[in-house]
């Protein structure tokens, strides 16, 4: 294991096992295979490892490459699935667990290309080993570390009596009009993962959420608070909402955007109560221009 990987398994059990402490660059021989081994520290544990079988050229990846789904077979060229609701999972796991590593893997890449690896299978720590779609899975994670985002935007919002709710459908509208992608995720039907997933690779968020006591509704707490802990990084994004009568949930959102270092796009759109026919026309006509200037 590696160093940081021998002081974890002593934490956790206390026991003196006979380590063989390796680090990049160390071989090990079994004697008919040798075992080649490569760092990758916060991929996504400070004591990740990935290990190459040199005479077969199976790359054991930990983490890196993984997905979470179960299966009966082992192997993707045995899946008859593979790849759609696979690259589904593949990009759920990377987006949920990998997202704030992107430039470290985009070295991890460096690295195997310095080493001049070649691989016929990768298995992961979790999900199907690949023997087929290896140059599919490595171009996936090459296009996400990148972080190059895609003309794509998502409307994320909650809403108690539907306020919130009608500017949202406007602003998708508007983000339609403009000729990208666009999605509506409500906090409470859509489960965090999955919108986590979908801003992976999206450019522009809009996040709407009514005023609640002084506050933004919960949920968008919630997901905000996950959400900054993967560091989106390459995205416009802004926030909108219905409020009474002291409106602050706009504000703490567009707040909550500048501490992750999103490129905040506008102030914030604020409606007081039922959005009447020009607000909503107004939030129509913003979402495009939102589009328009800030995906290609
Ligand atoms: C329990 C409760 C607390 C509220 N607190 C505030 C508040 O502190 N400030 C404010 O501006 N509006 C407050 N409002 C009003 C809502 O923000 C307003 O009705 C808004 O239009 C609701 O939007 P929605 O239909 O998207 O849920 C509160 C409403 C409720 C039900």
């Amino acid at each position: 294991c590696s160093p940081m990987g021998k002081a974890g398994l002593l934490r956790h059990y206390k026991e003196d096992w006979p380590f063989v402490e390796v680090k990049t660059g160390s071989e090990l021989s079994t004697g008919r295979y040798n075992l080649a081994f490569l760092e990758t520290p916060m991929l996504h544990w400070p004591d990740s490892l990935m290990t190459y079988l040199k005479e077969e050229q199976i790359l054991f990846s930990s983490d890196g490459f993984g997905a979470h789904m179960a299966s009966s077979e082992h192997f993707d060229d045995r899946l008859p699935a593979f790849p759609l609701p696979y690259a589904r999972q593949l990009k759920k796991y990377y987006a949920n667990i990998l997202m704030p590593f992107g430039a470290l893997i985009t070295q991890l890449f460096a690295k195997i290309a310095q080493l001049g690896l070649t691989f016929k299978i990768i298995a992961p720590d979790h999900g199907l080993i690949y023997r087929r779609n290896i140059d599919w899975v490595l171009a996936a994670y090459q296009k996400w570390a990148a972080g190059i985002p895609e003309p794509k935007a998502l409307v994320i919002y909650d809403t108690m009596w539907h306020s919130t709710e009608l500017l949202a459908h406007e602003f998708l509208q508007g983000l339609t009009d403009a000729g990208v992608e666009a999605q509506l995720h409500h906090l409470r039907r859509t489960h965090p993962s999955d919108i986590i997933t979908e801003v992976l690779d999206a450019g522009l968020l809009l996040f709407g959420s009514p005023t609640l006591n002084n506050q933004m509704f919960p949920t968008m707490g919630e997901f905000l608070t996950y959400l900054k802990g993967l560091a989106p990084k390459n995205k416009a994004a802004a926030a909108f909402g219905s409020f009474g009568w002291s409106g602050q949930a706009v504000g703490l959102i567009t707040k909550e955007l500048e501490a992750m270092k999103l490129k905040v796009v506008h102030e914030g759109f604020k409606v007081k109560y039922i959005p009447e026919a020009g607000e909503l026309a107004a939030a129509r006509a913003l979402g495009e221009k939102l589009a328009r200037e800030n995906l290609k």
